[in-house]
């Protein structure tokens, strides 16, 4: 069991950036559902517990409270803003309900140096107010260490329990030493060590792996992005020749992606890799196909059947790896006003049937997205996979608008060829959430040398998003613009006109489908 911190999902926005915030100090942290009983947290052995933010108000019939017997194991606890409420409520203090709500930026003053939680820190600092009730009378044993304007509890501290409450937020960026104030909660209060990293991460990993499937076969369905790449090199690492990756190719990939799988899998990896043409017979099935709704299904649908055909012909395989991360499994909490709880339905398509007979391995499930990388980078995966933008399932088909066929996969395939080409010349590949070409099929006319044209348009879309769900459209220095314009209009053949998608998200969505 690795040494921890347990934090306990009253349903805030901001529970996972706590998380986050944890493991930068290199210590293990998981996220765990408000009412997780007090046994099952003791079992982890946490070094400590965090008590989240949430939507609720103690005071509602329906708030979200803990088991009460988490006060009882003896570790230091960290209430942050509904979870200083949480306090008040077990431990025999008072909420009042807000006339308004706290909200933004403030002032904070240490009024007691001498609590641990704020050494290093200087009188004053800025923090991040999210909440609308407060704080009137403190609960037993506590006293206030730092005031806001609006609030004199708005840090708190019991320190023979060591119990302390936090009205504002630390883990957001908007209070910027926050991240030194759960340094100190995490190694001077909860005496965590430094031990969480990527290279202790791969031991453990490897041997977790080797215990869970002996001396039995693996599959991994390889789709060339990063989770299920990273997923392959680590199951490569524990268990090498018994794992075979399936990679399919669905005629929908961008340019050379296919050659780059074998190459780095199979080539550079040895990697026993199962390569799976079924082009053809994607492309067949969307012939005359326009409606997008239906190029999904159609495609989800294809993949499927490949992918079952092509298990049954690696073999006796008890084993199917997947690289789920640590976002996809975190039980949201169902309170209402939890964006958490929004966010995970979104596009968690194109998984495989729950009827496939094969146990799971899913060895990145503890990880987000960034430590996957560094893991990646960690296992010897180059930069292109590690950093590699995020491409959907369907592949060009989305990015093709009206019918899909092999032409115009093709002129698309040229076009989006040269733009990752320029992105990542300049750099700005690499900086951005998404960049790529659309084809839309809407010809208009041109000149070239002496003869009029009558050729498709390609749209370039660029985007900034943290997470996919919001995103805004990169503003790329025209020089870059006008080399991608020209480049596609003379190198790449059926397209006379280039346009930029100068829409953010929301109204308008990041693939045009
Ligand atoms: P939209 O177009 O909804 O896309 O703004 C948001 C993000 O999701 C990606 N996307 C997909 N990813 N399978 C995926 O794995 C899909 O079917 C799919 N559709 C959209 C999109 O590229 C963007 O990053």
């Amino acid at each position: 069991m690795p040494e921890q911190i347990v934090i306990l999902d009253f349903g805030s926005q901001y529970t996972q950036v706590i998380a986050r915030r944890i493991r930068e100090c290199n210590v293990y942290s998981q996220i765990l559902r408000y009412d997780t009983p007090a046994a099952e947290i003791a079992s982890l052995k946490p070094s400590g517990l965090i008590l989240s933010g949430g939507p609720s108000s103690v005071y509602n019939e329906d708030a979200p409270l803990p088991d009460k017997e988490i006060f009882k194991l003896g570790v230091p606890i960290l209430g942050v803003c509904y979870g200083v409420q949480l306090f008040a409520h077990f431990l025999g203090g008072k909420v009042e309900r807000g006339l308004k709500r706290e909200y933004g930026k403030s002032a904070l003053s240490i009024k007691d140096a001498s609590c641990a939680l704020f050494a290093g820190l200087p009188e004053t600092l800025q923090v991040w107010n999210s909440h609308g009730d407060k704080l009137t009378k403190l609960p037993k044993g506590f006293k206030p260490v730092a005031a806001t304007e609006n609030s004199d509890f708005a840090a708190i501290e019991n320190k023979e329990r060591n119990y302390f409450g936090l009205q504002f937020h630390p883990e957001v960026v908007h209070t910027p030493r926050g991240r030194e104030i759960i340094a100190n909660f995490v190694h001077t209060i909860c005496k965590c060590g430094k031990n969480w990293n990527m290279r202790s991460f791969i031991d453990q990993a490897v041997e977790q792996i080797q215990t869970q499937v002996g001396s039995e076969r693996v599959i991994l369905g390889l789709s060339g992005g990063v989770d299920s790449s990273v997923a392959a090199a680590l199951l490569h690492k524990a268990i090498g020749a018994q794992l075979t990756c399936i990679f399919v190719n669905n005629g929908l990939l961008r340019g050379r992606e296919a050659a780059s799988v074998r190459e780095v899998f199979g080539k550079h990896f040895k990697i026993k890799l199962q390569y799976e043409d079924a082009s053809k017979l994607f492309l067949g099935r969307l012939k005359g196909v326009t409606d997008p709704e239906r190029k999904r299904k159609i495609i989800g649908k294809t993949f499927i059947e490949v992918f079952q055909a092509a298990t049954k012909k690696a073999g006796a395989v008890k084993f199917l790896a997947q690289g789920t991360l640590y976002p996809d499994v975190i039980e949201s909490v169902p309170i209402a006003g939890n964006p958490a709880a929004m966010i995970k339905s979104h596009h968690n398509v194109g998984g495989l049937p729950k009827n496939m007979k094969f146990k799971l391995v899913e060895p990145l499930k503890c990880l987000f997205k960034d430590e996957v990388r560094q893991l990646g980078l960690e296992l010897g995966l180059p930069k292109e996979i590690v950093y590699r933008q995020p491409f959907p399932g369907p592949g060009l088909a989305v990015r093709i608008l009206g019918e899909v066929t092999q032409k115009r996969c093709d002129i698309l395939r040229a076009a989006d060829t040269i733009v990752v080409e320029e992105m990542k010349s300049t750099d700005w590949y690499y900086k951005i959430w998404q960049s790529f070409a659309v084809l839309l099929p809407v010809r208009s006319v041109g000149v070239m040398g002496d003869e009029r044209t009558y050729e498709y348009t390609i749209a370039i879309r660029a985007v900034e998003s943290q997470d996919g769900m919001t995103a805004d459209w990169v503003k790329l220095p025209y020089d870059l613009l006008e080399k991608l314009s020209s480049r596609i209009i003379n190198e790449v053949k059926g397209v006379n006109r280039v346009c930029l998608d100068i829409s953010s998200k929301p109204p308008a969505t990041i693939e045009w489908e």
